[in-house]
């Protein structure tokens, strides 16, 4: 009997985990898995047993695990910030580590706005705006800014001064006549109606994913959206928080999803990737701008915790972004995100239960319309790993794909041949 209490009470996982190796993962009874999801929740992108990685990490072990972060400087957190910093198209230039979790990036992110404002003497300001269809984390306020109707059954807990637009969807929101160009405008001045509601001197910041994440299935902008949203930010010195928790460090194909964009946020969440599941790290890239406020008004970050750039997590870190910032990382996720999406657009477009497949780099989802879009999408998920070995995430409308920056031409070729044959099995069998 297990002694766990499982997040599934009536239905825990029934597999042991005993080992990974590049792209798979292997249980105690055997079988191999060909994982397309970085670890269900997209973390692991340089897949599982990294020799680059794991070598850092136990050379850290050997030499020392903690150097607290206010007491004592890291000679490899400083390397670790300029190299996510190198490659930055956005123009930030600071790095604050927040502990290990996106959850708590987005708790700094939240506290580092609002005192950047206390500072300056903007007082009154204490309120976020983020959009229906987000996720943020689990704390909170990161909840509170999210939207999964699973959690809302805590909403007598959850704090206020925080409010949601629409999402920015150009496939479910567009009105018919518009443009993208009108719609993106449009989705902008939603939140200058919500901000004027608010009243501006009273607004701290916007919290979005750059991309559409886990819930609607990345889902990118419509060109033009952020600088519509950066220009109506900056009308009324609000913030702007990028949250790039899932769609950060690479996965897009840039080491920052909104680096596509050509849009200069306040803040950028990272989180999961940046230790890609070796050890837990997390941290907010801002600006000298926001340094100044506070070194100017308290003196002192108003957020700080125990294991916040952590010595250990910022050297596994530290490996894993070495491998990730070299062009040839960069240039593999961008052939192999458009050579996969393009393969199954090339096998199902036609099919009537195929809608289109979407995102950035190796962060794209398949959306279907059928009879019954879950069952559709968990049975995707159930027939790839029984019958051919291969987990995806499939469930509501879509099976998204994380796939490791590890993941050979030959592998995504198996995948996909698999999950077109699957589909079109499962669209006959089922309805
Ligand atoms: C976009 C986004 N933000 C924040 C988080 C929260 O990160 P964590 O689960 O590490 O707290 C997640 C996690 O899934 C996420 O996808």
């Amino acid at each position: 009997m297990s002694l766990l209490l499982h997040t599934f009470p009536n239905d825990p996982p029934t597999e042991n985990i005993v080992s990974g190796s590049g792209a798979y993962l292997m249980t105690q009874d055997g079988k191999r898995y060909l994982d397309m999801t970085s670890g269900a929740t997209s973390c692991c992108i340089l897949g599982y047993a990294h020799p680059e990685v794991t070598a850092a990490i136990k050379a850290q072990v050997d030499q020392i695990s903690y150097i607290d972060y206010k007491a004592w400087l890291d000679p490899n957190r400083e390397a670790l910030a300029e190299l996510l910093l190198s490659r930055a198209e956005h123009g930030l230039d600071r790095v604050f580590f927040t502990g290990q979790s996106g959850s708590e990036s987005c708790e700094a992110a939240m506290k580092l706005s609002y005192q950047a404002h206390q500072d300056s003497g903007r007082t009154e300001k204490s309120w976020f705006i983020a959009r229906e269809q987000s996720y943020h984390g689990a704390t909170l306020h990161s909840m509170v800014l999210s939207d999964r109707p699973n959690l809302q059954f805590f909403h007598k807990l959850f704090p206020g001064n925080c409010v949601k637009i629409p999402q920015h969807h150009p496939n479910y929101r567009m009105r018919p006549g518009e443009t993208l160009a009108d719609y993106a405008e449009r989705s902008a001045r939603e939140l200058e109606d919500k901000i004027l509601e608010i009243g501006p001197e009273k607004v701290c910041a916007f919290i979005a994913e750059t991309i559409m994440g886990g819930l609607v299935g990345n889902v990118p902008p419509a060109p033009g959206y952020w600088q519509h949203i950066r220009r109506v930010c900056d009308r009324y010195n609000v913030h702007l928080i990028m949250d790039e928790v899932y769609c950060g460090t690479g996965t897009s194909g840039k080491i920052y999803c909104c680096d596509w964009d050509g849009v200069t946020p306040d803040f950028i969440m990272l989180g999961k990737t940046m230790g890609a599941g070796y050890i837990p790290l997390s941290a907010v890239v801002t600006s000298q701008r926001i340094e100044q406020a506070i070194a100017a008004g308290q003196g002192r970050v108003g957020y700080s915790s125990t294991h916040q750039g952590h010595a250990l997590g910022v050297a596994a870190a530290l490996a894993v972004q070495r491998v990730i910032h070299r062009d040839e990382t960069l240039d593999h996720v961008q052939k192999l995100g458009r050579h996969m999406s393009g393969a199954i657009e090339a096998g199902l477009g036609d099919h009537p239960f195929f809608v289109e497949v979407r995102g950035r780099g190796l962060r794209f989802a398949v959306e279907h319309k059928t009879p019954d879009n879950h069952r559709f999408g968990t049975q995707m998920q159930q027939s790839l790993k029984e019958q051919h070995g291969i987990l995806v995430d499939g469930k509501w409308h879509r099976v998204a794909f994380a796939p490791p920056f590890i993941t050979t031409m030959a592998q995504a070729d198996e995948v996909v041949d698999r999950f077109v044959t699957t589909f079109k099995a499962l669209a006959s069998s089922l309805f």
